[in-house]
């Protein structure tokens, strides 16, 4: 079988896919988004303002109109004491990827080692490798708190939590992030919240984060990206004390002088529309995808309560393989399992927001796809 992908090549399975999709000029279906996407009738207006925004350079700690509105979202998060937050303990950035790299640039470098739960969105953890981290996962199976909490010494510089979890929607209690709180304080190691799917949390699940802006090692970062469906704005913020807010806002202006106004302009505008009706598209689009993934043949998957995207396990015995087949055969691009660091699975992601019609289509082609892959395997494998 013609493969698409290969190891060799410098790009991630995913961006080579795409890639051989484009140059062939195949109209695939692209499946492998996360984001939701805005239903069209609510969709926030791109304004077009007649400003001066692009002629000039944006405060290097963000434009106040984005901070306040920011401000005013993080307080009706913050529970008992909201305003114990105050302007000075946010930061806007390039998305919360950026927000993740501004604070490893805080992180105590003699230290190498950064604990994660047992599978971590390749993005970040390849960041954090960059930056000569060693990425150390929970064993599969265990209680990632109580195994992070147990596995504490003084070459750990970092805790990443990423709540609710991207893949798997499981959400870390409260109760556990105060917890790991008050351990980082007493290893003055950083715990370094993702926050980036908060806002998509269903079945009464209580997934709350706190913000604890009074403590100097605790980090929350989070974006318009997913929260706002917005991932092309590329901005992002911390939460953070304001000693280390103060910090951050000092290696952004030496890393890239500010964020784009422009981009903060039009973060404000999706802001203040909130994003109550994405976040019902996707609590009424996933239980349609649920129903639509329990009829397909060789695939298994458990439905989540928090999230916006579900790993359907699949019957392949190399889902690179199979991927690649679905593109060439089916027209049919994927996000598998590489997409992540420490899945073993031999799994693809379905969206749980993304445009119903779409998904479904995605979904009959994975589907089919998934049957003719067994056939021909198995023709295969007789031939031989
Ligand atoms: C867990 C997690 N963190 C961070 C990001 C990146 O977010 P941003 O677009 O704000 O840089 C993603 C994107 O997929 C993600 O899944």
């Amino acid at each position: 079988m013609q493969r698409i992908t290969s190891e060799h090549s410098p790009l991630s399975f995913l961006s080579q896919r795409l890639a051989y999709a484009n140059q062939n000029g195949i109209e695939a279906l692209n499946l492998v988004e996360n984001v939701p996407v805005w239903p069209d009738a609510a969709r926030p207006k791109d304004r077009q303002r007649d400003s001066n925004d692009m002629f000039r350079y944006a405060p290097a700690e963000g434009e106040s109109r984005l901070r306040q509105l920011l401000l005013d979202r993080e307080r009706s998060k913050a529970g008992n004491d909201p305003y114990l937050l105050g302007e000075n303990n946010l930061l806007v950035t390039n998305g919360a990827t950026q927000a993740f790299a501004l604070v490893l640039a805080l992180v105590e470098p003699t230290r190498r080692k950064i604990l994660c739960q047992n599978s971590t969105f390749v993005g970040m953890a390849s960041l954090m490798r960059s930056r000569g981290f060693s990425v150390v996962h929970c064993p599969r199976g265990i209680d990632a708190v109580t195994w992070m909490a147990e596995n504490l010494s003084n070459d750990v510089a970092a805790i990443y939590l990423n709540t609710p979890h991207n893949p798997t929607g499981c959400a870390v209690p409260k109760d556990d992030i105060l917890s790991l709180a008050a351990l980082a304080e007493r290893y003055r190691l950083e715990l370094i919240v993702d926050a980036v799917y908060e806002d998509y949390v269903f079945d009464g699940l209580d997934a709350s984060i706190p913000r604890l802006p009074h403590c100097d090692h605790f980090f929350l970062i989070n974006s318009v990206s997913k929260n706002y469906g917005s991932p092309g704005l590329r901005i992002g913020w911390v939460v953070a004390s304001k000693k280390n807010i103060d910090r951050l806002t000092g290696v952004l202006e030496r890393e890239c002088v500010a964020v784009c106004s422009i981009a903060q302009s039009r973060a404000a505008d999706v802001l203040e529309n909130g994003n109550v009706s994405l976040v019902h598209h996707v609590e009424r689009n996933r239980k349609g995808v649920f129903e639509a993934l329990r009829s397909v043949r060789g695939g298994a998957f458990a439905s989540t309560s928090a999230g916006t995207q579900v790993m359907l396990q699949c019957e392949v015995d190399d889902i690179e393989a199979f991927a690649d087949y679905s593109l060439s055969k089916y027209g049919l691009i994927l996000a598998t399992a590489r997409n992540y660091a420490n899945i073993a699975s031999q799994s693809v992601r379905i969206p749980l927001g993304d445009d119903p019609r779409k998904t479904s289509e995605g979904i009959k082609r994975l589907s089919d796809s998934l049957q003719a892959y067994a056939d021909d395997h198995i023709y295969s494998e007789r031939l031989c």
